[in-house]
């Protein structure tokens, strides 16, 4: 049952945010604002650690630094004791800045470059590759102790079709048939410790798929043991673990996904005698999906063949919904109802809206033809659910408007941890050519 997130509580319509005010957040930092909840990120990974470790202790979660990599959030990650999964040189760096260790590292590049290659050698990060033409490449920078491949397995999963990363039409990854080979060639060329991946599709919220596609890699990983006569000493089914966004969607049963994923895990193990690898995930939404909102200011109401509510808040702020028609839910301050059965309601009258940002683009819409209270208004703060993942760092400066601000909220208090960009920041790289500045040479070009 999809509820009324757990961080965030409802006190006579107003709302509260891992016990911050909504309004209060939005009268301090301003909008559009992230919100990130220390205590959700903590209950979420201690939830998913114990749901696995309870039945095969070695086992670990890599923290998919994409999903939202301010490092405030990653360092509550890493006291945890995750590690991290970095695809770019640039997230290495801000996991190590973030306390990571690079022996708790996975570098999951693709169509890296060399110069991208050795960053990641020079700073110790376990390399997985996504093709074969990587191992003489890498080896060549320098000799690889221990190695990962990323395979395809042929099939991905996804509530949202562009969100499925395997099979035919997938731009990652070794097919099975070719795997053999590149491990045979890794083990030629010196290289002693394997690790074998996965990352087929992600928001998936069939807990019946990871079994499955788990035991199709352990037996992809079985022959390849036995045709390049290696083994392995790590197992990484990548992540994918969905959260709920919509009314109505069913959470994943965690518990039961982990002991299903576990015992396929432990029964191919030994039917193709791979020993006790460890095994580890490596999640990004499941971790911080839930433990994030963003708060927007509405600028506009405006009747036209729709009803349109503007807010401060855009496609440029939080791609997903103009990237993959992704829900999200809103809740407008002051008038959201938790009492009421089917959750995720408003008091009142309703209407139904196309919420939009402001960026010139008609895919700039968070929702079409979306119930909200009939009495919505200029200045009113929209409350939109799910956003810790794939929300600021998916976002842009497009229209030449400023990123939001992040903060975190922690048992009452919240605190800034990404400030608000400026003007200044959209130019802070910028050169003017000199033959383009006038010979009085204005105050503006100047700054540039
Ligand atoms: N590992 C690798 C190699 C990945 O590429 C990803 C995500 C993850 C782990 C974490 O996946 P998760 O547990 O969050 O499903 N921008 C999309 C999601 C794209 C995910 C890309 N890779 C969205 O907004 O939904």
């Amino acid at each position: 049952m999809w509820k009324l997130e757990k961080q965030l509580s409802e006190q006579a319509g107003r709302l509260y945010f891992d016990g911050n005010s909504v309004s209060d957040l939005a009268e301090r930092f301003s909008t559009p604002l992230y919100a990130y909840s220390e205590a959700g990120i903590r209950s979420n990974y201690r939830k998913l650690h114990g749901a696995f470790s309870g039945h095969y202790k070695k086992f670990r979660i890599f923290y998919a630094v994409k999903a939202n990599n301010n490092p405030a959030v990653l360092r509550i990650l890493q006291q945890e004791g995750a590690g991290a999964d970095c695809s770019s040189p640039s997230e290495i760096m801000l996991a190590r800045m973030a306390g990571f260790s690079v022996r708790d590292m996975l570098y999951t590049g693709n169509y890296n470059s060399n110069d991208e290659f050795r960053y990641a050698i020079e700073a110790g990060a376990t390399l997985n590759l996504d093709d074969i033409s990587h191992v003489q490449r890498v080896s060549g920078i320098k000799a690889q102790e221990e190695l990962c491949f990323r395979i395809n397995p042929g099939m991905g999963s996804s509530g949202e079709e562009k969100l499925v990363f395997a099979g035919p039409d997938a731009k990652f990854g070794i097919s099975a048939e070719r795997a053999a080979e590149a491990y045979a060639l890794a083990k030629g060329l010196g290289t002693r410790r394997f690790g074998i991946h996965m990352m087929t599709g992600s928001n998936i919220l069939d807990g019946q798929y990871f079994p499955e596609i788990t035991a199709r890699l352990l037996d992809i990983a079985g022959s390849i043991a036995e045709n390049a006569g290696i083994a392995f000493s790590f197992v990484n089914i990548g992540g994918g673990f969905g959260i709920p966004y919509k009314p109505g969607e069913e959470e994943l049963d965690i518990n039961r996904v982990a002991s299903s994923i576990v015992s396929v895990f432990k029964e191919k193990c030994s039917e193709h005698r791979l020993g006790e690898p460890e095994l580890r995930i490596e999640p990004g939404r499941y971790l911080v999906g839930d433990a994030g909102i963003l708060i927007a200011k509405v600028t506009t109401i405006k009747e036209a063949s729709k009803r349109f509510i503007g807010c401060d808040a855009g496609m440029n702020t939080l791609l997903r919904p103009a990237l993959y028609g992704a829900y999200h839910h809103i809740f407008v301050e002051g008038k959201a109802d938790s009492s009421n059965a089917a959750l995720g309601q408003h008091r009142g009258q309703l209407s139904y809206y196309n919420i939009c940002g402001q960026v010139c683009e008609n895919t700039d819409q968070f929702a079409k033809d979306r119930q909200l209270p009939g009495d919505v208004k200029e200045g009113d703060l929209l409350v939109m659910l799910n956003a810790g993942a794939y929300g600021f760092g998916m976002s842009s400066q497009y229209n030449s408007r400023p990123r939001a601000a992040e903060v975190l909220c922690s048992s009452g208090s919240a605190e800034l941890i990404r400030e608000r960009e400026s003007t200044l920041d959209l130019i802070s790289k910028v050169h003017m050519p000199s033959h383009l500045i006038s010979d009085s040479g204005s105050r503006q070009e100047q700054i540039i």
